[in-house]
């Protein structure tokens, strides 16, 4: 398998992360992808016709995106630890991934708006408003932390990918001061190898 991901990508960190975690990692080959929202890339536009990472190729030549999508599948693939098959259980499972991919979207947002739209087009209460987004996703996280227990699942894997994303683009926003629950987890899940060995890099 072939997977299109980018080192600065928390998206694509999930499916890097989920490949470790399940042990798939050495029959998946990451490719280094460049991404930019104004300049598609013609190659990856062959994976994911949205020409966005992650994508996922298949050896018989299937694609696979968005991130839930190819990690769900990896997880399947490697025998089901990381999504809980029904009940509720699955359903919050679910909810905090869906929980974790808006902060995300929300960053990744503001991110494009602040290092690539040009200046005096930006929109401040455009980026006001995803900041709003991000601060009451971390607020839920926050109160989603105390049911973590010990398990390492889809949704903790966003949430590593989560507040991993926020230290390297966004290091203004304090989350550790509003966040106690979520700084002493992040500390403990920062020493899986699996969080370590995909930091994020520019
Ligand atoms: C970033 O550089 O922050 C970034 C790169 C790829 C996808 C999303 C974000």
């Amino acid at each position: 398998m072939r997977a299109h991901v980018n080192a600065a990508s928390p998206f694509a960190r999930k499916v890097r992360i989920v490949a470790r975690e399940t042990g798939l990692i050495s029959r998946v080959q990451e490719i280094d992808t460049a991404v930019s929202p104004v300049a598609p890339n013609a190659g990856l536009a062959a994976a994911n016709p949205l020409v966005k990472i992650p994508a996922l190729v298949l050896d018989d030549g299937t694609t696979l995106y968005d991130s839930r999508v190819i990690c769900e599948y990896l997880d399947a693939l490697a025998g089901q630890r990381l999504f809980p098959q029904s009940g509720m259980a699955r359903w919050q499972a679910l909810r905090l991934q869906a929980l974790c991919d808006g902060i995300l979207d929300a960053a990744v947002l503001i991110r494009y708006e602040t290092a690539v739209r040009p200046q005096a087009v930006r929109w401040q209460d455009w980026i006001a408003a995803q900041r709003g987004k991000i601060d009451g996703g971390l607020a839920a996280l926050e109160q989603a932390q105390s049911g973590f227990g010990a398990s390492f699942g889809i949704g903790q894997v966003g949430a590593a990918c989560v507040l991993g994303y926020l230290d390297f683009r966004f290091p203004d926003i304090d989350w550790r001061a509003r966040c106690p629950q979520l700084k002493a987890w992040f500390a403990e899940a920062s020493t899986r190898a699996s969080v370590r060995d995909t930091a994020p890099r520019a």
